[in-house]
């Protein structure tokens, strides 16, 4: 037998989350994910904003890709789906991701791109965006590509967000689900509200709240050392996922 019919294809014992506090302590290690693409989601995140809002052969989109743990979800649960990254190597990681055989005929494409444009996607044409953007430069993704928002500062990465909305507002179907995922940020010492400054982006560009929920953080690279140094403030150990509907 081969070695792929031995991975396992779906979490075992999955409950789909019913509260607005997520957390995930065992990150996820099936089909082909892993903790290896820096500051990653935990497939959990996408498996149940998948199946909570979108529906068997509808169109998801994931436009920062990274290394496709969105996509190895919609695959796997049957659902068609977009991925766009500014970087070409995560297309590469990500293609890498998506070799696996399932009973699946999900339409996959990915593309090397930026979020900010979406010329390629018609108006009203995804089902559900279902996305995970950097928390501005606290990760960097890259050593200088123009246009990955994970070199920019704080207020240059929110203007970029604000394209981000645009494009997903008039991507999205009326009436459907954008979700996205974000941390806040510390600079010397004080907390950067990204979340809701991003939050407010696609507020301003007509998306309404539907739900805001809370995910623990878990084995986040730089809590060991921040917990060694900081006696004067607190541990960011929370991030944001917000559910937003076009109306
Ligand atoms: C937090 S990571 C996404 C991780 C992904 N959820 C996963 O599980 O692998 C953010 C991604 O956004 C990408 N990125 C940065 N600027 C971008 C832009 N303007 N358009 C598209 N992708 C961008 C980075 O290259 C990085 O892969």
């Amino acid at each position: 037998m081969r070695e792929e019919w031995l991975i396992l294809l779906h979490p075992n014992n999955f409950k789909l989350e019913s509260k607005t506090v997520w957390s995930f302590p065992d990150r996820g290690s099936w089909a082909t994910h892993s903790g290896k693409y820096r500051g990653n989601w935990s497939p959990y995140v996408p498996r149940n904003l998948i199946l909570r809002y979108s529906n068997p052969g509808e169109w998801i989109l994931d436009q920062f890709m990274g290394s496709g743990t969105t996509l190895v979800e919609a695959k796997l649960l049957r659902r068609n789906a977009v991925g766009i990254d500014i970087n070409p190597q995560a297309v590469s990681i990500s293609a890498r991701n998506l070799q696996f055989q399932c009973q699946s005929n999900s339409k996959i494409f990915m593309r090397n791109g930026s979020a900010t444009e979406l010329h390629f996607i018609k108006d009203n044409h995804i089902d559900f965006i279902c996305t995970h953007p950097p928390y501005a430069n606290i990760i960097k993704y890259s050593k200088g590509i123009e246009g990955d928002v994970s070199l920019l500062g704080v207020d240059e990465f929110l203007a970029e967000m604000k394209k981000v909305a645009k494009e997903s507002f008039r991507v999205l179907k009326k009436g459907k689900i954008c979700a996205i995922m974000i941390g806040d940020i510390r600079k010397h010492g004080k907390v950067i509200p990204l979340g809701f400054r991003t939050m407010e982006c696609f507020l301003q560009e007509g998306f309404v709240n539907k739900e805001i929920i809370i995910k623990e953080q878990h084995n986040c690279h730089s809590m060991d050392y921040w917990e060694k140094r900081s006696n004067s403030f607190l541990l960011l150990a929370h991030e944001y996922i917000f559910v937003f509907q076009r109306d």
